[in-house]
Parts: structure tokens; C-alpha cells; sequence
């Protein structure tokens, strides 16, 4: 624990805001076990939901496995290219699978506590849990980056519901809500421009008005459409190649069967 009037950990600070994704990987460069094992434990280390770690890592290293994941998750090569995955599951199997064995589902125990036969988890449950998967996963990316691996989140994980649950053998109550590819970056990764216009709203929310849009686009066309003549072309990209693309509403149907399985 940190004792009051410590000075703050800079170098903590510098590689929060030097870290960008990683989607290009040193080739035939092996990630050490001691690389692996301070990932994974900084990810077990991650702030969970009453310490109940509803979620489980499933640490992907043969090519087989991720030569297919590189074409479920809607065909990104790079998947493939990467010596190590990690996917953050959100799982509540586990703990009814603890349940069930330390007897809660019994006639006998209900009885004694008073309590229901059996509750099936919700969105409550699934709301807490994918919180702890992605905490999890984002203590990994700081951990990867101070053993000198480089990270990319790969959000189309949760697409190809039918194959993906194959794949990884996922029972009930559980959801691959998250994917890492991990590994020594082949270059340099100048830090990628994050907008941060209206980002903190103090107190309550605070919904943008024109002038707080026009801003906002102004930002984002400086940041990532430099040369753009007309203002708008960044949100204008995002609207036509993210979210009215085929891969968005393939995630939407696989979410629905997710949840379904939940
Ligand atoms: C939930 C999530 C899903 C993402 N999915 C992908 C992906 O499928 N493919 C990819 O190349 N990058 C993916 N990224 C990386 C983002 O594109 C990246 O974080 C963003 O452009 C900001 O850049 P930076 O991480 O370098 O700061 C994802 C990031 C997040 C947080």
C-alpha cells in the first residue's frame, strides 16, 4: 500500500500515456514465461467485484487456434501474426458451478436459509462481471507494456457466436467479451490522438450543444483528418466504416445469442 505523502510513480504515469496498440509483432520472437507470468499476474491482481473474479483468461499460443481466431474476428491477419492471445471471459459458470457443488441448489439448504431454490444469473450479474473481465484485461495491457510487450484489443471477439463457443468450448454463462493479442512490437508506436473534448462533464451530464459539436468535430478533423477540406470527415468515416458496417451488425447478432447464453 502506498503510505500517504508518497511522490507520485512517474514512470507509472509515462507508460499509461506513451501505450498505443500494437498490431505489428517482432517476427520469431517468443514471449518469455516471466513475460507471461507478470501478465497474468497483474491481471489476477485487477480490482473485482466483491473479489469474486467472475471472469476466467483463456492464454491462447498455438497457431492453429489463432489462425482461426484471426478469420472470426472478422478477418484480421495481424490475429495471426501474434505469438500470444489472452480473451477475458465473462463467467458466471464457475460460480454456478460452485453452487451446485458446496450443495446451495440442495432441497436441504434452502430449507435452512430461507433462500430460493435456484436464481439463474441477469444483467446485474453480467453487468459486474464484465466489468471484472475488462478491468482484468486492461491491468494486463499496463502489465504487458512494462515487460516490454506490446497489446491490441480485439473487439470483434464476441462475433461468430456459433463458431467462437465451439472453438473455445464455452459452456453456459459465459461470454468472450474480450481479446488481447500480445507480443514484442516490430516498430516504434508513436501514441495514437485521443479527443477529449466534452470527455469529463463535472457533476452531471452534459449533452453537447452546437457549439460544444462543432468542437468536437473541429478536434477530431485536426486529430485524425489533418488535410480534410470539409469539416466532418472524421465523424463521417466512423459513420459509414464503423457503425453501419456488416462487422457491427454481425457483433449485434452474435451479442444477442451471447446473452442468450448468459
Ligand atoms: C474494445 C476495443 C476493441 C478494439 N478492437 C480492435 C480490433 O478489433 N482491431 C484493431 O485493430 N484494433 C482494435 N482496438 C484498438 C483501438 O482501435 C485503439 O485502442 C484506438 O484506435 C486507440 O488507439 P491506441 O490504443 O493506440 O491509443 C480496440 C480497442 C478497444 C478498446
Amino acid at each position: 500500500m502506498t503510505a500517504p505523502g508518497t511522490p507520485w510513480n512517474q514512470s507509472v504515469l509515462q507508460l499509461i500515456d506513451d501505450r498505443s496498440s500494437t498490431r505489428a509483432f517482432a517476427p520469431n520472437t517468443p514471449v518469455t514465461d516471466e513475460q507471461r507470468e507478470a501478465v497474468l499476474h497483474a491481471a489476477s491482481r485487477a480490482p473485482s467485484a466483491g473479489a469474486m473474479m467472475m471472469y476466467s483468461i483463456i492464454d491462447i499460443r498455438r497457431q492453429e487456434t489463432l489462425d482461426r481466431l484471426a478469420v472470426l474476428c472478422d478477418n484480421q491477419p495481424m490475429i495471426a501474426k501474434a505469438p500470444w492471445a489472452l480473451i477475458f471471459v465473462v463467467d458466471y459458470c464457475k460460480w454456478i458451478d460452485l453452487f451446485k457443488h458446496i450443495g446451495c441448489f440442495e432441497p436441504e439448504f434452502v430449507e435452512r436459509t430461507g433462500k430460493q431454490p435456484r436464481r439463474e444469473p441477469g444483467l446485474g450479474e453480467f453487468a459486474i462481471a464484465a466489468q471484472d473481465a475488462v478491468i482484468a484485461a486492461q491491468n494486463a495491457v499496463i502489465a504487458a507494456e512494462a515487460v516490454g510487450l506490446g497489446t491490441c484489443y480485439i473487439g470483434d471477439v464476441i462475433e461468430n457466436a456459433e463458431e467462437m463457443r465451439e472453438l473455445l468450448d464455452l459452456p453456459e454463462h459465459t461470454i468472450p467479451l474480450c481479446m488481447l493479442i500480445l507480443g514484442e512490437p516490430a516498430k516504434e508506436r508513436p501514441a495514437t490522438p485521443h479527443p477529449t473534448e466534452n470527455l469529463v462533464m463535472p457533476e452531471r451530464y452534459r449533452r453537447a450543444d452546437a457549439a460544444t459539436l462543432d468542437a468536437q468535430v473541429a478536434e477530431m478533423d485536426a486529430m485524425f483528418r489533418p488535410h480534410a477540406t470539409e469539416p466532418g470527415d472524421r465523424v463521417r468515416d466512423i459513420y459509414t466504416r464503423k457503425h453501419t458496417s456488416p462487422f457491427m451488425a454481425e457483433m449485434a447478432r452474435s451479442m444477442e445469442l451471447w446473452l442468450q447464453n448468459w
